[in-house]
């Protein structure tokens, strides 16, 4: 029965949200709560001599708490414990957190912040990643022997090298960071309300900072206004600042971070540099791959071990090929600590190879579609970890799916250095394509180490209760729960409701993250939905009242279910071979730019995308995250420019910090592909971030086609265009 699945429901969490009803952190009514804030570093690496304190303010109004305040460990709880709650000596970053403050209201916070001085002797800084000498975390992955076949090529093969380059990038919630903490109440339970993507990793975080067990503390989300990945690790440190400040102030405290200062502190994604060897027969077989990966961690390792993990496991691209090499590293600088941000390092890698396939393509005079599908992996074949494919695999027809609706694939690109005068007014256009997977879950062993659990709970009136720590930040969580639990229960979705994560009412899940939500979570809910289908039985009637019949004669209304790999899973973390992923999620992008030869702005007029998701749970919330994520990979493609200078966020407020809006939007042609994958619910696989990955290299295809010129960084802004613009004219 599937009544749900595939239909369209309305979202149970929409009319909270356009009436204005729903509770955001900024709206909770805390009686007596204080207001919160930080003394943060002003210079990117320095030593922490003092903090003075300006004469005249009376600090008896204010708490006051520093490092030695902080009763557990004075470390952010996370991969390494290299990151501290409040930095002691040496300041590693601008707005590196030294003190906090909380206040009865926002004027005197105001005055108090300002009446705290750091004193920091400066230290030289490390801002240029690319000769950043501080490894943070490598990865390698090998497939056969590259080395033998780039030293002794088959007759007729070529090299190809190429250097490839993506800047930051801001998630830009809607909803800024914030938090309610409350100090530990009679049994010693520290309470955390908050914006956030994952309530039992912030859990874990004031565990360590208080030095409690991990129930001692309890973590509720309030409604989420966007997440993106920024509110995967960071809603931790604001949670933690605001949980010390309640136990010194004696009473609730609230911090929430205006724009200006989220923009300035919070993680973005990482910059990167890509360096690609490439050994190509005459025909356009992939014959033997080596790829370099760099990426900028900033000042602490945060997720960064991970993200470059997925990096280097998406850095080959779809592509089948005998022999390859990718070598990884993540190093600290001295920039704001990169985080994780849609897509965790894949669309980085997969802008590099994309570009080098249309390098290759026009070098061999092949076309670019024809390249991409004569090498593209298929059913049966093996990944760079040796993973062999073993179902749901929509690689040639979500190809095949553009081809049709752009005939891109019998586009004829500009010639390599067509010259398009600049001084010629007007508009040119261009198309661009790219071709991506994105691997669906937690890599490797992660979700068998994770073991995720999701309860369906009967209520007393006969309604079917959800209850698991993932969180709904708009993406959708909630509607697609209902629908799955509707299905596997053989209920209305009038009969579903989903609990609030609460990590004192609720099994863990696992995070938010990872495109793993509908797939993993979701194959949890749906097995425990239809064990308690079974257990109340198809008796006459409407689902409530044999539910509360069930209740009535004492049974049991309780099913948690634990998510187990499907079988034969097999990945070996110390040499990187196996199965990657449970499964992966395919597309392909098809971009048509007009580009203004006056002012070189980039206008993306249509966006076309054929998506595997192996099943469409919500069609309409589908499409919502694939030109969601797409619009996001657009705007990093040529407008979102994310810049410091001595190591401070340039872009600290809305009026510089450009993405695109829905003015903004290229018409979108979506098509959906359903390619079933058997160990997720319905058939369906992640989706949250496979529509990040291909836009990028899609777009800059696109621009090279339109001006004739090699676009090679991400974003391709005017000033970027023009440089090579003039770059051009100077050696032609
Ligand atoms: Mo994410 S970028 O896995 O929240």
């Amino acid at each position: 029965m599937s009544a749900c699945v595939g239909s369209d429901l309305g979202r149970p969490d929409g009319p909270a949200k356009v009436s204005g009803r729903a509770v955001y952190v900024a709206d909770l009514a805390v009686a007596g709560a204080w207001h919160g804030g930080a003394v943060r570093s002003t210079i990117a690496h320095g030593r922490v001599l003092r903090i003075e304190r300006k004469p005249g303010f009376d600090w008896r109004r204010v708490v006051v708490v520093g490092p030695g305040d902080v009763p557990g460990d004075n470390v952010q709880e996370l991969l390494s414990d290299d990151q501290p709650i409040l930095a002691e000596r040496v300041v590693r970053h601008v707005g590196e957190p030294l003190l906090l403050v909380a206040a009865p209201d926002l004027p005197t916070l105001e005055a108090a912040l300002a009446a705290l001085r750091p004193i920091v002797e400066p230290l030289p800084a490390e801002l240029d990643f690319e000769s950043a000498t501080r490894v943070l975390h490598e990865v390698s992955i090998d497939k056969g022997d590259p080395g033998a076949r780039f030293d002794s090529p088959p007759p007729g093969a070529r090299l190809f090298e190429g250097t490839w380059r993506t800047d930051s990038q801001e998630q830009l919630y809607v909803e800024p960071q914030g938090c309610v903490a409350w100090p530990a109440d009679a049994d010693g339970t520290v309470v955390v309300r908050g914006s956030m993507q994952c309530p039992h990793y912030v859990r874990k975080a004031l565990a360590r900072c208080f030095g409690i067990a991990p129930e001692r503390a309890r973590v509720v989300q309030l409604t989420t206004g966007g997440g993106f990945g920024g509110k995967e690790e960071y809603p931790s440190v604001v949670a933690c600042h605001a949980a010390l400040l309640a136990r010194a102030a004696g009473r609730p405290v609230r911090i929430v971070y205006d724009r200006h200062e989220d923009l300035l502190v919070t993680p973005k994604r990482h910059p990167s540099r890509v360096h690609h060897r490439t050994l190509v027969a005459a025909d356009g077989t992939l014959l033997a791959m080596d790829v370099d990966v760099l990426l900028d961690g900033g000042a602490y390792t945060t997720l960064s071990p991970v993200v470059l993990s997925r990096a280097c496991l998406h850095a080959s691209g779809p592509y089948r090929c005998e022999h390859v090499a990718i070598r990884g590293r993540v190093v600290a600088t001295n920039h704001v600590p990169s985080g994780a941000f849609r897509g965790f390092g894949a669309p980085q890698t997969c802008f590099a190879i994309e570009r080098q396939m249309d390098r290759i393509a026009r070098a061999l005079d092949l076309h670019p579609f024809a390249l991409r599908r004569h090498n593209a992996l298929r059913l049966g074949d093996a990944t760079a970890t040796g993973q062999v494919l073993h179902d749901s695999v929509g690689s040639l027809a979500v190809l095949d799916a553009v081809a049709a609706r752009t005939g891109i694939d019998r586009h004829r690109w500009c010639a390599p250095a067509m010259a398009v005068p600049s001084s010629n007014s007007g508009r040119v256009r261009g198309l661009g394509m790219s071709f991506f997977f994105h691997g669906a879950g937690f890599t490797g062993s992660g979700e068998e180490l994770l073991k995720g659990r999701v309860a369906i709970r009967l209520l007393p009136d006969g309604r079917a209760e959800v209850a698991a720590g993932s969180t709904e930040i708009g993406q959708g969580t909630t509607t697609v729960f209902t629908a799955i639990a509707a299905d596997a229960l053989g209920c209305d979705p009038g009969d579903v409701v989903v609990a609030v994560p609460d990590t004192a009412a609720v099994p863990d899940s696992g995070p938010t993250v990872a495109s793993r939500t509908c797939m993993v979570v979701g194959s949890v809910l749906a097995s425990a939905c239809r064990e308690l289908a079974a257990r109340i039985g198809g008796a006459a009637g409407d689902f409530r009242s044999r539910a509360r019949a069930w209740l009535a004669a004492g049974g049991d209304g309780i099913v948690e279910h634990v998510y187990g790999s499907p079988p034969g899973l097999v990945w070996d973390q110390a040499t990187y071979r196996g199965d990657a992923y449970p499964c992966y999620g395919w597309a392909a992008d098809v971009a048509e730019v007009e580009v203004d030869l006056d002012t070189l702005e980039v206008d993306v007029v249509r966006l076309t995308t054929a998506v595997d998701v192996g099943k469409a749970i919500q069609p309409r919330l589908v499409e919502g995250q694939i030109t969601g994520g797409a619009l996001q990979a657009i705007g990093w493609a040529q407008c979102e420019v994310v810049s410091s200078r001595d190591g401070r966020v340039q872009q600290d407020r809305l009026a510089t910090c450009i993405v695109p809006t829905t003015k903004d939007a290229p018409r979108f042609d979506v098509t959906i592909v359903e390619q079933p994958y058997a160990h997720g619910p319905f058939g369906a696989k992640g989706v949250g971030e496979l529509p990040m990955d291909g836009g990028a290299p899609a777009v800059l295809a696109a621009i090279e086609d339109a001006l004739g010129v090699p676009a090679d960084r991400v974003p391709a802004t005017p000033e970027r265009l023009l440089a090579l613009l003039e770059q051009r004219e100077r050696t032609s």
